[in-house]
């Protein structure tokens, strides 16, 4: 076998998400709380600018101009910078950018650090592109997030940092005054930060800062998947230092030509659709409270509270020291599909679960009700 393919582990949400589908064919109910998405999709105007596109252009290779343009607006808009367009590359998702910006701001078999519980797609891209991954545990004190300490305390320094914020799973953002203190370390050792902002947007007390706006250097990805509800469109981007830009527009052109065209025209019409969007980060922000709730009252109460994104890490090690056999028993008994830590964290994941509020309100309560009811059931036997 191909060693990179070696390289890669399985993603267990992807295996819970195959039984709920199986479950559904079958006929039977399922919350879908396993995967990261929004349940709506993009902006209905979005939509419609898409049905017009589809029927005037032929949706040949393109890169939109006018779509580079808005993206930077949207950071003068947001975060009181402005990158410039030729510093923004547009790429297949968030996925495509990170290939893409750990292979150009890396040196080949560089060492990476990088937060667990995290994205596993970070690690697993890591190490498919040769790179070496250094986690650093992150635990409930840090609210799962690094530190500017533990980066100084590397030894020896890694060439490279990846950031989250707010994070998946665990929603949590990273304090400003930390971002700026993480900013100055790796500045003076020479680590280069990559930032991921997926989650940009969907916060819930402060709005998340972006990192450029404390080290200009540093390279950013982003996507239209999540505040923009655009998950199967895969477009997204990154924006890299000037030096970096040349080298990023022909990498990514060379990988993937253009990203999706039909996807640029919604997605330039999705980012004028504030109204609809900023309702639905309302809705995750109810389901996020509503879960909060329902949870401590079941003993679940070992959370730290999620600034953003849509996620929740519960602490379940006291109902189980295998959270995916406690995932698909949940599933089997109740039709709530909720994702194993061990996707986000290989040494501690297994007493976590990740629960995806994505949702409809709707679906939080009855989630909510079948898990309580479940509980008490599995109490009893
Ligand atoms: C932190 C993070 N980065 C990147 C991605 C990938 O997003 P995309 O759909 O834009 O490829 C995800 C998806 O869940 C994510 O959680």
């Amino acid at each position: 076998m191909n060693p990179a393919a070696d390289r890669v582990a399985p993603f267990y949400a992807v295996e819970i998400n195959q039984l709920a589908n199986a479950r559904e064919r079958a006929g039977l109910p399922v919350i879908h709380m396993e995967v990261g998405q929004p349940s709506a999709g993009a902006p209905a105007a979005a939509i419609a600018a898409g049905q017009r596109a589809l029927a005037e252009c032929p949706q040949g290779y393109w890169e939109s101009g006018a779509l580079v343009e808005r993206i930077d607006a949207h950071y003068r808009a947001v975060y009181g910078i402005a990158p410039g367009a030729t510093r923004i590359v547009l790429t297949m998702g968030a996925s495509a950018a990170l290939v893409l910006a750990m292979t150009v701001l890396f040196p080949p078999g560089a060492r990476v650090a990088l937060p667990r519980p995290g994205y596993p797609a970070h690690r697993n891209a890591l190490h498919a592109l040769g790179f070496t991954p250094v986690e650093l545990d992150c635990g409930a004190a840090t609210r799962f997030q690094p530190t500017a300490a533990m980066i100084a305390a590397l030894e020896p320094a890694p060439a490279g940092l990846i950031l989250t914020s707010p994070s998946n799973p665990t929603g949590t953002m990273i304090p400003d005054a930390e971002l700026a203190a993480i900013a100055a370390v790796c500045a003076a050792r020479g680590i280069r930060i990559l930032s991921d902002e997926t989650y940009h947007g969907i916060t819930y007390a402060r709005r998340a800062r972006s990192l450029l706006e404390y080290d200009p250097e540093a390279v950013i990805v982003n996507t239209f998947s999540k505040y923009w509800c655009m998950t199967g469109w895969r477009l997204g981007w990154t924006v890299v230092p000037e030096q970096l830009a040349d080298a990023m527009h022909r990498f990514a052109g060379n990988l993937f030509l253009v990203p999706p065209t039909l996807a640029q025209h919604v997605a330039l019409a999705a980012m004028d659709e504030q109204a609809e969007l900023e309702s639905r980060v309302a809705t995750y922000a109810r389901n996020r409270d509503l879960l909060m709730g329902a949870l401590a009252t079941l003993g679940i109460g070992r959370i730290a509270p999620p600034d953003g994104a849509f996620y929740l890490y519960a602490d379940v090690g006291d109902l189980t020291r295998d959270s995916l056999a406690f995932c698909r028993e949940l599933l089997d008994a109740t039709g709530v599909a909720l994702n194993t830590g061990r996707d986000f964290d290989r040494v501690h994941g297994d007493r976590y679960v990740r629960i995806s509020f994505a949702v409809t309100t709707d679906e939080t309560l009855q989630a909510i009700e079948n898990l309580v009811a479940w509980l008490k059931r599995r109490k009893r036997a």
